[in-house]
């Protein structure tokens, strides 16, 4: 099958520019976390990323160790982009990140220098991409000196291998230091990519600000808590969802206390003629310090459901409040 995107691929689509900077990010951006690994369907998660670029979703998140086994989503990635998107790399945004276990030994995780270069390389590699748009650090590291892992960033950009770099997880105080050794690097911080939704609200507290202060992006993670957040889990948990997965990262254990909040949630969804998905979805968005929610997917189908989103993304202050008493 030979893929042509559709034509009218940024017809609908918003993009939102990535706090103080040129580059613009489509509202909802996909990421490769779950369901594009070697354990599964290859030609399910071909047909996501086809759909997804059909709808103006230009952002595609990876990282290193995304898979299972990690670093097969790179690799399978890199296959779908030769095939069927080689002409339209210039139309694309592809983010990696190094920062979690790749390989044994003291240089395979974290964010010493040699660790976080060599798994560019690793990841460009499997990618088959001479460069990435946003080279991220994954996560903090308490035991390495901030300079060092930013010094790797600015690295990545000068060596030509990333456009951009970001990091992922940092609380508030971390960030606004980072950031500061990064512009006196002359490689400023583009994105934060913190986990954020109506079940997560650690940003709230500080991050957002400091993001703003910095004119740096934020691209929250999870913000569908995993599924959570879906009309997916009403009735127990369905075969072939996250939860019921091996691999899986949502534990049975986390959806059966959400889901009294949840069923309250999907009522309010329905009285505002949308699915619990879009109403999640539009609940981050309405920040404008917020540049796109990263969201995962199973299907073509979800996908179409939460691009929908962005036909209704007002809340009244009824609705707001109501939503804040149901969180508790
Ligand atoms: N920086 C970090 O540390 C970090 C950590 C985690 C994730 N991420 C990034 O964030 C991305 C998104 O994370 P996530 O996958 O946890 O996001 P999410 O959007 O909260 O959850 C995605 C899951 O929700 C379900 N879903 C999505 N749309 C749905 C719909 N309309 N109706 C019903 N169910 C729906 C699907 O579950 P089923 O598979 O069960 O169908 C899907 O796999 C990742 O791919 C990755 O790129 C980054």
């Amino acid at each position: 099958m030979q893929y042509l995107p559709s034509e009218s691929r940024y017809d609908s689509m918003q993009y939102n520019r990535c706090g103080k900077w040129g580059l613009k990010l489509p509202a909802v951006s996909l990421g490769l976390w779950h369901n594009f690994g070697g354990v599964d369907f290859f030609e399910n998660g071909r047909k996501m990323l086809h759909r997804a670029f059909d709808l103006g979703i230009t952002h595609i998140d990876l990282a290193n160790n995304y898979g299972p086994p990690p670093g097969s989503a790179e690799e399978n990635f890199g296959k779908i982009l030769k095939q069927d998107f080689s002409a339209y790399r210039d139309e694309l945004i592809i983010s990696s990140k190094a920062g979690y276990l790749m390989w044994p030994g003291p240089y395979g995780e974290w964010g010493c220098r040699k660790y976080v270069l060599a798994s560019l390389d690793q990841s460009l590699k499997r990618m088959g991409l001479d460069y990435v748009d946003i080279f991220y650090s994954h996560r903090p590291d308490p035991n390495t000196p901030l300079e060092e892992t930013m010094m790797a960033l600015d690295q990545a950009v000068r060596s030509g291998k990333a456009l951009y770099v970001g990091i992922s997880n940092y609380p508030a105080d971390m960030t606004k230091e980072a950031s500061r050794i990064l512009k006196e690097l002359g490689t400023p911080c583009l994105i934060h990519q913190p986990k954020y939704s109506m079940f997560v609200r650690w940003v709230e507290d500080e991050l957002l600000d400091v993001l703003e202060e910095e004119g740096i992006g934020c691209i929250p993670f999870s913000p569908l808590a995993q599924g959570l957040l879906t009309d997916k889990y009403l009735n127990g948990i369905p075969e072939g969802s996250r939860a019921a997965k091996s691999w899986g990262f949502l534990q049975e254990s986390e959806v059966v206390p959400a889901i009294g909040k949840v069923q309250k949630l999907n009522e309010l969804a329905q009285q505002r003629g949308q699915s619990l998905a879009q109403m999640a979805l539009a609940w981050v968005l309405k920040d404008k310090r917020i540049t796109s929610v990263l969201i995962g997917a199973s299907s073509v189908q979800q996908i179409d459901n939460n691009v929908e989103t962005l036909k209704n993304l007002d809340f009244s202050e009824e609705e707001l409040i109501l939503i804040e008493k149901i969180l508790g």
